[in-house]
């Protein structure tokens, strides 16, 4: 018996969280060109950004920042990702851990790698391997039948977008009643740059509703990561819901957002690069390299950032201690130096590891659940949706976004029938 009653009146029925992602990836097509340019002339930037009047895209009530600096290219990149003793990760507390606690995000060693380790397991490809038929196969496949017959869809509202929610949610063991409600908070929550009182209510509300998932696994233990979280131990110690909290505030948003725009990036490649969708339909071997190389074209999330914790020099330029350091993942993925004719998407590409999940201790703990969901999901569209190709009647289909990017919609026809 659950706990949590069936609540999803709050996310309905004028509710459109597509709306609200779309709104947050922002209306930049191809800020590319624009990256290469700074990538070419100015590798390390400082960048001149006065938040304190709440013009622009922040809230008034969003902290001021102090000295912000831009790293573009793929080596400059890499350093600061690896080193995290002159490059902290604590910046984060200001922002995402107002809303969501002391997560790993924000965690330097010693700490970070005690936490980190707690659900490290429970992310390793072989143990994810369990749920590939049982929930990502069974999710993807419930989504796509509900379609299927039909001749056309909008890969990205009736499939991409909600399937690694989907997905996470059975994982956590979250009652499937509650998914809207919660994914309508995950959405406000990650917001909070835009929306700082939006989100601190919906942090408010997922830790009250989370309390109550926790309460329900102290007395049931169950096969799920919220039971795992609560028999962990951190130096003999049980964590306290204080504690679980933020792991379970970070998964949904780290692991919903990110993966459904790498998936609806990654169909996008196809549809627009027939010769490639062919070969990936002929030969499914080709797949593991389209995902990489459709991360490094186009990731989800073009930026993280990063604390200086003492005065330094990068690239031949002085950086205080204290700056803030944001790295361009995007600028970083197309660096010429490192992937000769950057801005192909070419799946056949001599593979060089992009840096679209980070790089060094913080390295996506999710990456290898994000390329299992997506090798699933395209397996089964090209398996159930025969003769997949754009829909020629929509104009402009597009991926943009400066913060995020990925596609705001993917209208497709294929062959119906096939249930
Ligand atoms: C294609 C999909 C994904 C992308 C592009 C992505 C990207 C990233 C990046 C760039 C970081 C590093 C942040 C930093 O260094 O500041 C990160 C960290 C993280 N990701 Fe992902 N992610 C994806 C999917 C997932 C999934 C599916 C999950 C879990 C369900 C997940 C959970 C996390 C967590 C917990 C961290 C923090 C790790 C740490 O601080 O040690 N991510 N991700």
């Amino acid at each position: 018996m659950e706990t949590v009653p069936a609540r999803d009146d709050s996310a309905g029925p004028g509710y459109d969280p597509m709306r609200q992602f779309s709104q947050l990836a922002g209306d930049v097509r191809d800020p590319y060109p624009m990256l290469a340019d700074l990538r070419e002339t100015t590798p390390v930037l400082e960048v001149s950004l006065d938040v304190r009047t709440g013009q622009g895209p922040f809230d008034a009530k969003a902290p001021k920042l102090p000295a912000l600096f831009t790293v573009f290219s793929h080596e400059y990149a890499r350093q600061v990702l690896t080193d995290n003793v002159r490059f902290s990760s604590a910046g984060y507390a200001a922002s995402m851990g107002q809303v969501m606690g002391r997560t790993v995000l924000e965690m330097d060693p010693p700490e970070h790698q005690r936490y980190r380790a707690l659900v490290a397991g429970a992310f390793r490809a072989r143990v994810l391997e369990q749920w590939n038929d049982t929930v990502i196969g069974a999710t993807v496949n419930e989504l796509i039948s509900a379609f299927a017959a039909d001749g056309e869809a909008d890969l990205i509202r009736q499939l991409t977008f909600p399937f690694p929610v989907r997905v996470i949610s059975r994982i956590l063991g979250l009652p499937e009643a509650d998914w809207p409600h919660f994914l309508r908070l995950s959405t406000q929550l990650i917001a909070i740059m835009r929306d700082w009182d939006g989100a601190l209510a919906a942090s408010r509300e997922l830790r009250g509703y989370f309390a109550q998932i926790i309460a329900d696994r102290r007395r049931n233990t169950r096969d799920d990561l919220v039971s795992q979280l609560i028999e962990a131990e951190v130096d003999g110690q049980r964590l306290t819901d204080e504690q679980i909290y933020p792991f379970l505030l970070l998964l949904l948003p780290a692991g919903a957002e990110t993966t459904y725009r790498s998936s609806s990036n990654l169909l996008f490649g196809l549809l627009t690069h027939q010769d490639q969708l062919d070969a990936v339909r002929g030969n499914r071997g080709l797949l593991p390299q389209a995902i990489e190389e459709a991360l490094r074209w186009e990731p989800p999330l073009l930026n993280v950032t990063r604390l200086a914790t003492q005065d330094l020099e990068l690239g031949g330029v002085p950086i205080p201690n204290g700056a803030f350091i944001s790295v361009s993942l995007g600028a970083a993925n197309r660096d010429p130096r490192r992937y000769p004719d950057p801005d192909a998407f070419d799946i056949f590409r001599d593979r060089g590891q992009h840096i679209s999940f980070g790089d060094g201790p913080h390295m996506c703990l999710g990456m290898h659940l994000a390329r299992l969901e997506t090798r699933v999901l395209l397996n089964a569209v090209l398996d159930r949706l025969p003769g997949l190709r754009l829909n020629p009647a929509a104009q402009d289909t597009h991926i943009h976004g400066l913060v995020f990017r990925s596609p705001p919609d993917l209208p497709v026809l294929f062959d119906p029938g096939h249930r």
